[in-house]
């Protein structure tokens, strides 16, 4: 890593280092939990509506997606305030995890605006250890900006293959790094240690397209977008679906 780039992680350490103090005493994380909720219900409001016509685009083809129920069993991995709930089709029963409990009542709020969809339940769980939900029972899973917060983005897609049903899809949105040698990734490299404290564990510069390609999937397709916002250090946005 340049000199420059770990000296003015050094400053922005020094800068922000009573958040640094609480991490590390332990008693951030958890003031973290409760309040990236509300932070997150703003956000999401605001991204969904930059982002309105690429998600119809990509959740329109959850259609076809019907299991042998006649309805299509959804998980919404890492669901957070339930934010994608409004583009689903009709017919969706829709399972929600998130390791978060303070998410619940702004999910309850997400339901209550989209009676369209069924609710199974909210499991708090880890996408990397989702036990609670049984192998192949999925027709479609979910995942919209997670992956660059998990401890392993390996272990959750393992762990979406084995929910997901033979040619069941997994439909994701990720921010990612910016190219590397660019200046850009040299700043998300200097705000990452803060960041990931404010951000509940969010890392700005994962290369997730490398964990989707090696997750060997049959099918994989991705798009590459711009940033919905610009006056935030998070990177492009992948966006796409993969078929087990
Ligand atoms: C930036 S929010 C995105 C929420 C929502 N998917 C959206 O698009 O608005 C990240 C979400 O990932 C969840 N999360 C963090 N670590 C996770 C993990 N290991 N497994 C599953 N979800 C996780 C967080 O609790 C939070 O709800």
């Amino acid at each position: 890593m340049d000199v420059l780039v770990r000296l003015l992680q050094l400053l922005v350490l020094l800068l922000t280092l009573p958040l640094h103090l609480m991490a590390l005493l332990g008693c951030w994380q958890p003031l973290c939990k409760s309040w990236f909720p509300y932070l997150m219900a703003v956000l999401t409001e605001k991204s969904n509506r930059k982002m309105k016509t690429k998600k119809q685009e990509l959740f329109a083809q959850i259609k076809g997606l019907k299991g042998a129920s006649g309805e299509v069993a959804l998980l919404e991995l890492g669901c957070g305030t339930g934010a994608n709930f409004q583009f689903y089709p009709p017919g969706c029963k829709v399972t929600c995890l998130d390791p978060n409990p303070h998410f619940e009542k702004f999910l309850a709020k997400s339901m209550a605006e989209n009676r369209h969809l069924k609710y199974e339940r909210f499991v708090v769980a880890s996408g990397e250890d989702m036990r609670q939900l049984a192998d192949s029972s999925m027709d479609v899973v979910v995942c919209t900006l997670v992956l660059c917060s998990v401890q392993s983005p390996k272990r959750v897609l393992q762990e979406v293959k084995r929910v997901l049903r033979p040619e069941g899809v997994f439909f994701f949105w990720e921010h990612v790094a910016e190219p590397r040698r660019s200046w850009a990734f040299r700043w998300q490299q200097v705000l990452e240690p803060t960041w990931k404290h404010i951000g509940d564990g969010c890392c700005l510069t994962r290369e997730t397209w490398k964990a989707l390609e090696s997750a060997k999937f049959s099918e994989l397709q991705m798009e590459r977008q711009p940033p919905p916002f610009k006056w935030l250090p998070v990177g492009p946005h992948i966006m796409g679906k993969a078929v087990k």
